[in-house]
């Protein structure tokens, strides 16, 4: 029997994951990747079905073969997901938990990658006025590095916060000012760093630095103002800039550094933040080079890894008939994946194929066109979904 060199679990979840998951496929298996392919269930309807988006079972999956594929998920605020689950499980204690998020924390993959790199010729990259009165296109090249498992995503937070706790904070000189405040009106969100973990993100960021030629890496924190988590971050950046005599280390605040994006984006590169920073941040950089369509991403532990496109789910798009929506970040998280067990070759086939598609302009999906999507968006000249995976897969060498 021929078996295959690898297994990849595959998470469609919600919406249009479903969609461009196969796509991305499709497109594995014409570059030649030698692999099988499992399903795993992940997102809403097993929320509502059984109370948990996120099943032992899939986590089993990916412990046992360690590399995944997630489409996209569709997630809720707290009371709204409550309401939507079957009667039977209602008012039972269910809380709703991003599942993404879950699955990161469960595998620890505290290591994010995003890339934002603009393709030449995409409509959608971003231009800005010469002082002559001209437009110019500066190439962006910025790759996000996102602390992935902490921060203020580490679920520690109460809206009436028990006694324990309020007494805890009350040691804090800061707290007086909230002294007066009834506990049911008191919200806390917690921000947890780890000296671990910052040197975890920072290392590999300056590594990738490294091997790709980067001349700076930028801490975008606060440290200013978040003077202990920022600052905790800053402060390992600095140890291990030790070891990176060529690399430039760089520090920005993140609101000044969402300003200097729309005016000088070619001057960043290597970009490393917290994990709610890193998410505001590595948006912002997509939106430079094409938005969600083309947003691709890995989330990297010592034994897991899981590779997402950073859109939502688009429910409203899940049925359209042909789909209408862009592959092409999810299609370039497949190559990322590629790019993590060391198939290089063929990462680098799959992005020129998509450059080459891009750039040549002849097949373009509604996003590309600018155009509202919808069903009329077809009949408006854009491509479907399938249609932009074969002419992807027509130009793979
Ligand atoms: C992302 C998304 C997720 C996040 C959501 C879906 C929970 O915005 O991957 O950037 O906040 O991390
Ligand atoms: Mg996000």
């Amino acid at each position: 029997m021929n078996m295959a060199q690898q297994t990849v679990v595959t998470m469609p979840g919600d919406g249009i994951g479903k969609v461009v998951l196969p796509e991305a496929i499709r497109v594995l298996q014409a570059v030649g990747f030698d692999a099988e392919y499992v399903h795993a269930d992940i997102g809403w309807e097993r929320w509502v079905s059984d109370g948990n988006p996120l099943p032992q079972a899939t986590l089993d999956l990916l412990k046992q073969h360690t590399l995944g594929l997630f489409g996209a998920i569709t997630s809720k605020p707290k009371k709204e997901a409550a309401k939507e689950l079957r009667p039977e499980l209602q008012d039972k204690g269910y809380v709703y938990y991003s599942p993404i998020v879950g699955l990161r924390q469960k595998f620890n993959l505290d290591v994010c990658i995003r890339p934002c790199r603009s393709f030449p010729g995409n409509p959608l990259n971003f231009v800005r006025q010469t002082p002559g009165g001209g437009i110019e296109e500066p190439k962006v090249d910025a790759v996000i590095f996102r602390q992935n498992t902490e921060g203020l995503y580490a679920g520690i937070e109460w809206t009436d916060p028990p006694a324990e706790v309020r007494a805890a904070l009350a040691t804090h000189p800061k707290f007086k000012a909230f002294e007066s405040v009834a506990s049911a009106d008191i919200a806390i969100s917690t921000r947890v760093f780890t000296r671990a973990a910052c040197r975890r993100i920072v290392e590999a960021a300056f590594r990738y630095a490294k091997k790709h030629g980067y001349p700076s890496v930028t801490i975008c924190e606060k440290p200013n103002v978040l003077r202990e988590t920022s600052g905790m971050m800053e402060e390992v950046a600095k140890e291990v800039h030790a070891d990176y005599a060529d690399i430039q280390l760089w520090s920005t605040n993140i609101d000044a550094q969402m300003m200097w994006l729309t005016k000088n984006p070619e001057d960043y590169s290597v970009i490393v933040a917290g994990n709610m920073f890193g998410d505001i941040v590595s948006d912002a950089f997509a939106g430079l080079v094409g938005g969600l369509g083309f947003a691709c991403s890995a989330n990297i532990g010592d034994e897991v890894a899981v590779f997402e496109p950073t859109h939502g789910s688009a429910p409203k798009y899940e049925r359209l008939d042909p789909p209408i929506v862009n592959p092409i970040a999810m299609i370039l998280s497949a190559a990322m994946m590629l790019d993590h067990i060391g198939d290089t070759g063929k990462a680098v086939a799959i992005r020129n194929a998509i450059a080459a598609v891009v750039e040549e302009g002849a097949v373009r999906t509604y996003d590309m066109l600018r155009i509202p999507g919808g069903p009329e968006a077809i009949s408006k000249g854009a491509a479907s979904t399938t249609q932009i995976t074969d002419a992807i897969i027509a130009r793979l060498d």
